[in-house]
């Protein structure tokens, strides 16, 4: 079995040689199961052949309200193209009436028009950074700051050439030097948009800074950079692992989990675990089925968001990752 199998779901239970049930039908295959299978000598799985979108959900706006963020966002990236800001208050009229008050929908994550691409990620940002922010227990104000940040991150890349921008290859050291830029010219276009609100355009500055000081522009490091910088980083992230981009496939948001956990000193890990917090489908007390048959009660999302901590009908408390992973909800 190769990787390629993972984050695939299961097509039927998988049995050990004594008919015993290892893995439930309906399980999301990640590198746990593939180990544990390993270990017991399972060689061979079946796996649904196409459903990459059916597999995790995450919260997205519905069609209507991202569709009317795309169109505000454009407007906001032309009139800046253009060097007349004054526009932008489109896009923040939609972040405050939109993106702080609609309630997120269980949806898979879209398939965007490739060169419409950062207004659509732009809008998924957006909404990230407002639940990061409610999660993480900003004020009204800092949520609905940091929620008008993450849609407007990447104001800063109108003013990278197209070409560049959706360049399917590596970018060389002059064309990374103006994609390096996007921040301070994102922060710039606000400032003279007349947008007020020191902590927003810090935030549009800071978003590629990393904890270890590895980002950009500025190199910061840890607790000089925002917490909404933090919090943004980590949306913008999981946002572009999981869409769909010319020069590869979209990774699923288990994948994106993974990533993110490999690249842990780059994240604030406050935010890191108000993410998978954000992510997990379980909530407390859920009744659940675990693979082994058992089931059980939620207690608390786990600190990988598809493990979380359960209480068996027969009194065990254990992480649920495999052989006892939850593979569904219990009636
Ligand atoms: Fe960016
Ligand atoms: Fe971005």
């Amino acid at each position: 079995m190769g990787p390629e199998i993972e984050g695939r779901r299961l097509a039927e239970p998988v049995r050990d040689a004594g008919g015993s049930v290892l893995l439930a039908e309906g399980t999301v295959l990640r590198q746990v199961h593939v180990d544990f299978l390993a270990r017991q000598g399972v060689s061979r799985v079946a796996v649904h052949q196409a459903d990459p979108d059916g597999m995790q959900l995450v919260p997205t706006l519905d069609d209507l309200e991202h569709r009317r963020g795309v169109a505000a966002l454009a407007e906001a990236f032309g009139t800046c193209r253009a060097r007349r800001e004054t526009l932008l208050h489109q896009a923040l009229q939609f972040g405050r009436e939109v993106l702080c008050h609609a309630g997120p929908q269980r949806r898979p994550p879209g398939r965007f028009p490739f060169r419409e691409y950062t207004l659509h990620h732009s809008v998924e940002v957006g909404l990230w950074s407002r639940l990061l922010a409610q999660e993480l227990g900003l004020d009204e104000a800092g949520v609905e700051e940091t929620t008008l940040a993450g849609l407007l991150h990447d104001l800063g890349k109108c003013r990278v050439p197209s070409e560049v921008l959706h360049k399917d290859r590596q970018l060389d050291p002059e064309e990374w030097q103006l994609v390096r830029q996007h921040p301070s010219w994102g922060a710039d276009a606000c400032r003279k948009g007349g947008l007020r609100g020191r902590r927003i355009l810090q935030v549009i500055l800071q978003h590629h800074e990393r904890m270890d000081g590895a980002g950009y522009p500025l190199g910061l490091k840890g607790e000089e950079i925002c917490l909404g910088a933090r919090a943004v980083a980590v949306a913008d992230a999981f946002s572009a692992i999981t869409s769909y981009r010319d020069y590869r496939g979209r990774k699923l948001p288990v994948q994106a989990v993974e990533e993110l956990q490999r690249e842990e000193g780059h994240y604030d890990p406050e935010v890191l675990a108000a993410f998978w917090r954000l992510l997990s489908p379980y909530r407390e007390g859920d009744a659940v089925c675990l693979a082994d048959g058992s089931r059980g009660r939620v207690l608390r999302p786990g600190e990988n968001p598809y493990e979380p901590w359960v209480e068996t009908s027969d009194g065990r408390r254990m992480r649920a990752a495999a052989p006892f992973a939850v593979v569904g909800w219990a009636a």
